[in-house]
């Protein structure tokens, strides 16, 4: 037997038990003629003694840093225990060791605050996972995994495994691609998701599928973004929207219970995604706090008289609001009294080229109710006060203000506001706020081609309200400046995001079903028949044999994991991540390949920038 308990396992009442243990050495402290050797394993810590008669040994067989032992002694009762350590209250009186294995020095120190940089910890990620902080991530993502699946069976859903060499599935990314050996010439593509084959499976009659699975997407990389990543993916069909939304509300809710012992009973709001980017300036907005947006002046194409603000703000000879495409406030509670650093800090933060504003417009609405601005010059105080009013600001509030270009303004406004949140510290880590964004367009305007793209993705239905517009109208934009203009861009799709804490953690739709439509749906995304044939021509073959209407979301496992664990980075959540270049750094890859192996697929290199 090589161990009788785990490091993590003896307390008070196992004293005077023979026990056998077996880990790795965290630390030896030697006191005298005794010495102390912290034992580690995935279970936790257990101290172990060794009295004066095994220092002779000892000193034969010196110990070290990782060094794996194997111990055997009597569980004895600690003189000065250790309420930290759940096992703090026992010692082993050790009376026979081996050392099993020995360990060169590590890197960095195999504890929670480690003196290891990130690229250190991830070349020696092995040793790295070792740490009882990532362990307890990787423990956290087992038990979202596990409780996920249980939900799911419980549900009736079935886990099928979908294959990983396949066709391009377009989800906007680009494709990671595999030559074939055996087909020179061809390539696989990687899936960027299940998309197709779950919906084959529905066409199949598989009516309630899951799977956790692997997706791969070649793009920028980003904190709660990897180049393969892991969804839970599901799709059921005979549904509608609402099935869904409140099938998977109840997947949430019990993660939350089983994972957090969190009973998240209330209501799940609901927002539309217009709304949530008039009021928060983007589609995944953070609701642990409120700091809506107030729009002074909207762009031309929102909703006409809607801007009764306008004629308040402008002709005031402020050339800024007045040249601006959008002018965008929020009140920032409380923060009337920002001194004058405060407030340039704030002008320098939205002016970094991350952000890329040129300045940024402040009101203070003092608590005796005077105003005092940056505008001063431009605005009497009942104008400055009548834009408190219309931003709903209270004295002792500080009004924010950004003018300018619609998107880059909605972007930054948005971003301001988040990092307000963060400022004021109410963005807590241990507060959960989910919330369903719904009526997405259906399509995106891209500037380059001059075309429509999918906003979700092409097997997307639209609402039924709106597939005249689809029907009945050519994609064929005249005059790019006014593609808001076209029928297409008020076209909503039947597809959802799930936001946990200002994160978009998931995301589907109810699909298109008929071959009619998804046609159209491919012609209006520019793809000829022949085209059509080429990539897609299985779906299309699929839905004339009795396509069923369904549906289905995919939760971005990762993000979900990280979130929970209060982590902005997905990479803490997985066990052997890339780095921002999208490299391994522990088995160095991607890396070169053999001649053979170019010769046996056929294939020549031609960097061009080498
Ligand atoms: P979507 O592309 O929205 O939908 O992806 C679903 C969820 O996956 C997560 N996610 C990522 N996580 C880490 N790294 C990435 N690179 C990454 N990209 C996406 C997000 C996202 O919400 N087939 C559809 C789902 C469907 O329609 O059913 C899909 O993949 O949390």
């Amino acid at each position: 037997m090589f161990r009788s308990h785990t490091c993590g396992a003896l307390r008070l009442s196992d004293v005077n038990s023979k026990v056998t243990l077996a880990g790795w050495v965290q630390t030896v402290r030697k006191f005298g003629s005794i010495s102390f050797v912290d034992l580690r394993d995935r279970y936790g810590i257990t101290q172990l003694l060794f009295a004066e008669s095994l220092q002779s040994l000892l000193d034969d067989q010196p110990l070290g840093r990782e060094f794996v032992l194997q111990v055997t002694g009597t569980v004895t009762e600690r003189s000065n225990k250790n309420p930290q350590m759940p096992t703090g209250d026992v010692e082993i009186a050790v009376e026979k060791f081996i050392i099993l294995n020995k360990s060169i020095t590590p890197p960095f120190t195999i504890q929670d605050d480690t003196d290891g940089g990130d690229d250190l910890r991830m070349k020696y990620r092995f040793l790295d996972l070792r740490r009882p902080a990532v362990k307890k991530n990787l423990t956290l993502r087992y038990e979202v995994g596990r409780s996920a699946r249980n939900y799911l069976h419980e549900q009736q859903f079935m886990d099928i495994e979908t294959p990983f060499l396949i066709k391009s599935t377009p989800e906007g990314a680009r494709d990671f691609v595999v030559p074939s050996r055996m087909n020179p010439g061809q390539f696989y593509a990687l899936p960027q998701s299940p998309q197709t084959f779950k919906q084959l499976l529905m066409v199949s009659g598989y009516d309630r599928y899951y799977q956790i699975v692997k997706c791969f997407r070649d793009e920028d990389l980003r904190a709660d973004r990897q180049p393969e990543f892991t969804q839970i993916d599901c799709e059921m069909c005979f549904v509608e929207q609402e099935d869904i939304l409140m099938m998977f509300e109840g997947l949430l809710r019990r993660i939350f219970k089983d994972v957090k012992g969190i009973d998240y009973t209330e209501t799940i709001q609901r927002m539309s995604w217009e709304e949530a980017m008039w009021t928060y300036g983007n589609d995944k907005p953070d609701i642990r706090f409120e700091m809506k947006l107030c729009n002074l002046k909207f762009p031309s194409h929102a909703f006409p008289g809607k801007s009764s603000m306008e004629a308040r703000i402008s002709d005031a000879g402020f050339k800024v609001f007045d040249d601006a495409e959008t002018v965008i406030a929020f009140a920032v509670p409380g923060c009337s009294e920002y001194t004058r650093k405060q407030t340039d800090e704030l002008t320098e933060w939205v002016k970094r080229p991350q952000i890329g504003m040129n300045g940024m417009v402040f009101i203070k609405c003092n608590a005796d109710g005077s105003f005092k601005s940056s505008i001063d010059k431009f605005y009497e105080p009942q104008k400055l006060e009548a834009i408190a009013t219309a931003v709903n600001a209270k004295a002792g509030d500080l009004i924010l203000i950004l003018a300018g270009n619609e998107e880059k303004t909605r972007k930054a406004i948005s971003d301001l506001r988040l990092y307000m949140g963060q400022q004021l510290g109410l963005r807590k880590v241990d507060e959960f706020k989910l919330l369903w964004v719904l009526d997405f367009p259906l399509f995106e305007y891209a500037e380059e081609g001059n075309r429509w793209v999918a906003r979700h993705h092409p097997f997307t239905s639209p609402h039924p309200a709106d597939i005249e517009k689809m029907i009945g109208n050519s994609p064929e934009i005249r005059n790019p400046s006014e593609y808001l203009k076209h029928p297409y861009a008020q076209i909503k799709a039947n597809a959802y995001d799930m936001v946990l804490n200002g994160n978009e953690i998931g995301g589907g739709s109810i699909r298109i079903f008929q071959k009619e439509l998804q046609q159209k749906m491919f012609a209006a995304l520019g793809m000829d028949e022949a085209e059509q044939q080429n990539k897609f021509g299985f779906l299309l073959g699929a839905f004339e044999y009795g396509a069923p209407p369904h549906g289905g979301i995919a939760f971005g496992f990762d993000r979900l994991c990280a979130i929970l664990g209060g982590s902005e980075s997905i990479r803490d959540f997985i066990a052997f991540p890339k780095n921002n270049s999208g490299r391994d750094m522990m088995i160095d890859a991607p890396s070169g390949i053999d001649q053979q192996q170019f010769d046996e697929l056929q294939i020549k290199l031609n960097l061009k920038n080498q």
